[in-house]
């Protein structure tokens, strides 16, 4: 059953950290399957619009509904348990587990869900092959390269198949072409299991991998014209 409306909706979002506003009344719209990027200059609240809509931070106002829930309403638990079934995460840096393996880091989200441990194995083993990364499944993650680990923290992020993807500048730490790269497994992964993507990101070539772009300036999102 698909919901007719959007699939992740805030409105008016306002945060402050103490004196600093980070958000100012900030809309977002996202449908099932669409890969939106995030842009704006440092500073301008991306990356606090991305923890609002995943649920991480509450915003002092303003909604965030997901699906049938109202994230805004719910409470700590709820929203952690609604992040671990239904959400997945890359941030800039991969910040995998350092004391487990590649696998377990990417067999982790379907543990968390109650998924045996073979199976979550077996299907991180999978996901480690689509990211071209599982000849480093048994390795800790600071035994591998910035683009393999970023890699091992796509597979993760893909591996309980969340219906959405947040990404806070996926391929930031890595050079053009591992970038690139990292961005085509993860949105083609997306499309493929019919997952929504919100990618922050400074790289305009990056952008080019979404379907559409939302520009955040002094804590307020607007799509940009012309878009498709
Ligand atoms: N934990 C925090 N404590 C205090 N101020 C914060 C905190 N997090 C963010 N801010 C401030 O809120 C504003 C928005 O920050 P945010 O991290 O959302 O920006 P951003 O667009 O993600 O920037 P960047 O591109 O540099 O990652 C900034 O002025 C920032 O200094
Ligand atoms: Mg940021």
């Amino acid at each position: 059953m698909t919901p007719a409306g959007p699939l992740l909706e805030a409105r008016a979002l306002h945060k402050a950290y103490g004196p600093t506003p980070a958000l100012d009344g900030a809309d977002f719209t996202l449908h099932a399957g669409e890969v939106v990027a995030v842009m704006g200059p440092s500073g301008s609240g991306k990356s606090t619009l991305l923890h609002c809509l995943a649920g991480i931070i509450r915003p002092d106002s303003g909604t965030v509904r997901y699906g049938t829930h109202t994230l805004t309403e719910l409470g700590d638990a709820q929203r952690s348990a609604l992040r671990r079934t239904d959400f997945g995460f890359v941030f800039q840096f991969g910040q995998l587990v350092p004391e487990l393996t590649c696998l377990e880091n990417v067999a982790l989200p379907l543990r968390l869900n109650g998924t045996k441990r073979k199976e979550a194995e077996r299907r991180a083993r999978d996901w480690l092959e689509q990211l071209e990364v599982d000849g480093i499944a048994t390795r800790q993650p600071g035994e591998v390269s910035g683009g393999q680990g970023q890699r091992v923290a796509v597979a993760r992020a893909l591996a309980a198949e969340p219906r959405v993807i947040f990404a806070d500048e996926p391929t930031g730490a890595l050079d053009s072409l591992n970038g690139e790269r990292v961005m085509g497994l993860l949105t083609d992964a997306a499309r493929n299991t019919d997952a929504a993507v919100v990618l922050v990101t400074h790289e305009v070539r990056v952008a080019a991998y979404a379907d559409r772009e939302v520009v955040v300036r002094d804590g307020i999102a607007r799509e940009t014209a012309g878009a498709a």
